[in-house]
Formats: structure tokens, sequence, C-alpha cells
């Protein structure tokens, strides 16, 4: 690890008044250099108070979007270009108008993965950790849930609305195989099992615990179990390790390359030279922020 690199990042977001703002699946190095580690709920949720000039968002397009959408008056970067979450990119504004025609009566709840386009043209947002309180937080009796179909089916095992599901997917989580599960769990019987919802319906059922990636931390902080299986991106595991080191964690092979593409000279760079800044239209500011918002709203009534 380069420290003298850590140093000098860290000592230029005091100069510039910049905040790091870093995903959970982000390489273990970024994690030296931030203000905050979180899964996208809890970042969304630091974006809305952030008191600085400059954020920094080491993870996926989406996110640093959220965070922009929050704060239209700073400055928003993002390291690497293409650091983009291909399901974000699985439904458009035009298919969700489509979809929206017709099911008139149902209301849109989008998943934080889409772009801010499609975030305009819905009702309100969710996460792998609200998913279910904001579904039923509405008051109509279906729900257009958008676009990840793995979530949408866990979400309505849970609840009684009618779940209008789209065909978008994350490929990290979507090739996951109850059999991968399985043989985890022979070789670690004692273990238990923290799976993310946007895995497949019969890996899932195998779960102790389905969890957003912050959700898995608390879980395995609070749970007696000495020993879990993590089923999710595997760069989740390296943040289990560095806040419980005497506990231990295995993964399955599970990489969100777009994820990885951030390193620390790309972070320099970004506060260096103030690349590259977020740019989303006004008025798809305005209102995709209606959806954030009313999702933060939910999440902080539930707390
Ligand atoms: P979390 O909100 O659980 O961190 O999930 C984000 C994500 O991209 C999962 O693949
Ligand atoms: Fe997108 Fe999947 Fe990567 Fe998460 S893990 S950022 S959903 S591609």
């Amino acid at each position: 690890m380069d420290l003298k690199l850590i140093d000098k990042i860290n000592r230029l977001k005091k100069e510039k008044n910049a905040v790091i703002l870093v995903h959970n699946y982000q390489r273990p190095e970024i994690y030296r250099v931030a203000d905050f580690i979180g899964d996208s709920l809890e970042l969304s949720r630091e974006a809305a108070k952030i008191d600085a000039d400059i954020i920094v968002f080491c993870g996926v397009d989406f996110m640093a979007e959220s965070a922009k959408i929050l704060n239209p008056e700073k400055k928003v970067l993002i390291p690497v270009k293409g650091a983009e979450c291909p399901m974000a990119g699985m439904v458009t504004r035009q298919e969700l108008l489509n979809l929206k025609r017709q099911h008139p009566r149902a209301a849109v709840v989008s998943y934080v993965n889409t772009s801010a386009e499609t975030k305009a043209e819905s009702d309100i947002c969710c996460t792998s950790s609200n998913c279910i309180e904001v579904v039923n937080s509405v008051p109509e009796k279906e729900v257009i849930f958008v676009p990840d179909e793995n979530l949408a089916k866990y979400v309505q095992t849970k609840t009684d609305k009618r779940i209008i599901p789209w065909k978008g997917f994350c490929y990290v989580h979507a090739k996951i195989t109850a059999e991968q599960v399985r043989e985890a769990k022979g070789l670690h019987p004692e273990a238990k099992v923290l799976v993310h919802p946007e895995c497949p319906l019969d890996v899932i059922a195998l779960a102790d615990k389905v969890c957003s990636t912050s959700q898995m931390l608390y879980y395995a902080k609070e749970d007696e179990a000495r020993k879990f299986i993590i089923i999710t991106e595997h760069g989740m595991v390296e943040r289990l390790k560095l806040e419980m080191p005497e506990k231990k964690f295995y993964s399955i092979v599970a990489t969100c390359i777009q994820q990885k593409k951030n390193t620390l000279p790309a972070v320099l760079r970004s506060i260096q030279e103030e690349v590259y800044p977020v740019e989303i239209d006004d008025e798809i500011i305005k209102r995709a922020r209606k959806a954030l918002d009313r999702m933060l709203e939910v999440s902080r009534k539930s707390d």
C-alpha cells in the first residue's frame, strides 16, 4: 500500500475542503482515504448532509449521480471514466414510460441502481436495505419495480402488493448459484450465510440473513457466530475483515469489474485536477430528487 500517496490525498482533501465517499466494494486501499464507507442508502444519506465544496465518489456512476442530485450546488467528482453499473443502464427512461402506460395505476419504485433520467420518472427510489419498507410505504396496490428482476422477485415474497418486475440484473449476483453456496456451506458448516438480495431466489433461500452490504457488517458485528459465508461481490469481505479481524469471512468468486476501476492514483488526480465532474440537467435533478427524498423520508421514519 502506498502510504505516501494516501497521505498526499488526505492532505489535499483538507486543503480543498473535499470529502471522499466510498462504497463497500471498493479496493481496500481506497478505504484508507475515505471520510465515509457504506452501502447505497448510507452513502445517499451521508451525501444529503455533507458540508464540503467537493465530493469525490469512489463507487459507480449511479451512486455519484445520487450524490449530485442531493447536492446540485457542489462539485461531485468520479475519479475514473467507465465506472458504470451495467444494471443501471438496463432500463431506459423510454422503457419505463412505456411500462407506466401499460400499468397506469401502479406506483413506480426504482432501485437506486438506475440513471438520473429513470429516477426522474419514478415515484420513489429504494436500495437493497429498504426495498421492502419502500414498496410497502406506497398507497398503490401495484408496483412497477425496475430494473433488477431478482430484487423484484425477492420483494414479492415479502409484500401483498403486486410487483411488476423488469428484466434487469446484476451480472455479478445473477450468476451466483445455489450449488456454489451449498459447496461453501459444506466446507464451513458452522458458518452463517449472509446473502445480498440481488441474488437469484434459490440462492436467497439458503441464507441465514438477507442483507444489503452494510447490513452484513452490522449483522456480523452483533451476531455471536464467529464465521460467515458472504454471498455478494467479494470486496465486501475486505470491509468485514477490517472491522472484525477476530472473525472469519469466506467469499465466493464474484467480482464487479466496474467497482474495481478506482485506484489511489486516480483519486489523487481527481482531487488535483477536479475530474470528472458529474453533470445532470437541472430539470432532471429536480424531478429525480423528489424520488430520492421520498426514499430518505421513509428510511428516516423507520429508524
Ligand atoms: P448495497 O446498497 O447493498 O451496497 O448494494 C449496492 C450494489 O451495487 C450491490 O451490487
Ligand atoms: Fe452494479 Fe452489480 Fe456492480 Fe453492484 S455489483 S455496481 S449492481 S454491476
